[in-house]
């Protein structure tokens, strides 16, 4: 059987995430990385042995300029975002960059129309969106499994192990347990309600001004979601989506979820689906789909989607009263 062509990624900010997405970039047959690029040539030339990958650039510039980069993974802190996607996208390339989209709805608004106004893919890096187990309970939820949904109980919290001098609370950097992983909550409520009517925030913060844990209740027309994410301690990472006839409950870690619990008529049922490498391949393979299909967007994780979390998010800010320096 003939191979297929293989998608050429370069990604850059070779931290934490990117090491673990490359790890899965590695499970996928038809992804290859060929590129990748840090402020420091060593840490590029280590990764880059390390992933097989044959040019290591000491500066991000560089690998704007090499054409033969097709998609460019971004996974820098939150504050470059918008920078670094527009440039790419200006550099003629498709990009997949990590949450948050960006710090505001404005910054996510011009990341969105240059990847119109250049015809090139972009897609925030949601990649719970694309879990299996979150899919096909999205999926019965929408057929009406557990009714009508009156209430999301989700968190993302962890007893961080360090928060001075790191992104986490660097405030310049887009710093703070909502940007960090209070999306995940929100974008869980998205997902399931859309858009909430109203909503309350409440944090105790770092001295840096970055929140260290906050809570959220959105409130819709027939339901309510009581969301939580922290730094400070930690929780049991179980969603809750309770409906008229049913639950369902995302097993623990929730947001990368090897299985799902349905409650209903007396009975429980427990779905396992396990995820192909740590479940970053999802979200890569519904990238190579989009740009094999011509598409600037995905379908399941659309460009309004992301324009919709970063509002729900900046209402949250507003509420909190957290705000980037500029
Ligand atoms: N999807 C997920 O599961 C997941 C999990 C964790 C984090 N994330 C997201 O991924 C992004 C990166 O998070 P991370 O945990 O990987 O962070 P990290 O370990 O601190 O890595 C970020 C990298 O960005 C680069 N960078 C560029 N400017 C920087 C600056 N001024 N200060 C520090 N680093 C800078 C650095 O790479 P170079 O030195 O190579 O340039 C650094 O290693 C964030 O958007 C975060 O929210 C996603």
């Amino acid at each position: 059987m003939k191979d297929k062509k293989k998608i050429k990624w370069g990604i850059i900010g070779l931290g934490n995430i990117a090491n673990q997405f490359a790890d899965d970039l590695m499970l996928v047959q038809d992804a290859e990385i060929v590129a990748v690029a840090s402020r420091d040539l060593e840490k590029a030339q280590g990764f880059a042995e390390k992933y097989n990958c044959k040019k290591a650039y000491a500066t991000y510039d560089e690998i704007f300029a090499d054409d033969e980069v097709e998609i460019l993974y971004i996974a820098t802190p939150h504050n470059s975002h918008a920078s670094l996607a527009i440039k790419a996208l200006q550099s003629n390339k498709h990009v997949l960059c990590e949450k948050p989209i960006a710090l505001c709805f404005s910054d996510a608004f011009q990341m969105i129309e240059a990847s119109k106004k250049n015809n090139k893919f972009f897609m925030e890096a949601f990649w719970t969106r694309f879990n299996p187990s979150v899919r096909e309970a999205f999926y019965k939820i929408k057929n009406g499994e557990i009714g009508e949904i009156k209430y999301i109980n989700a968190d993302f919290a962890f007893q961080a192990e360090e928060l001075e001098g790191n992104r986490m609370t660097d405030l310049k950097l887009g710093g703070g347990a909502l940007l960090d992983i209070g999306v995940y909550p929100l974008f869980l409520s998205y997902l399931m309600l859309g858009i909430p009517k109203e909503m309350a925030a409440k944090s105790n913060f770092h001295k840096s001004g970055a929140d260290l844990q906050t809570s959220m209740i959105l409130q819709y027309d027939n339901a309510q979601a009581v969301l939580h994410s922290s730094f400070l301690s930690s929780s049991n990472m179980k969603a809750t989506i309770s409906g008229s006839k049913g639950i369902i409950n995302l097993n623990s870690p929730w947001f990368m979820t090897e299985s799902y619990t349905l409650i209903k008529d007396n009975k429980k049922l427990k779905y396992k689906l396990p995820t192909k490498g740590k479940g970053f391949t999802y979200e890569i393979e519904e990238c190579h789909k989009c740009i094999n299909e011509n598409k600037i967007e995905s379908t399941l994780w659309s460009h309004q989607n992301s324009l919709d979390l970063i509002k729900i998010v900046d209402e949250v800010r507003n509420q909190i009263g957290l705000e980037f320096p500029l």
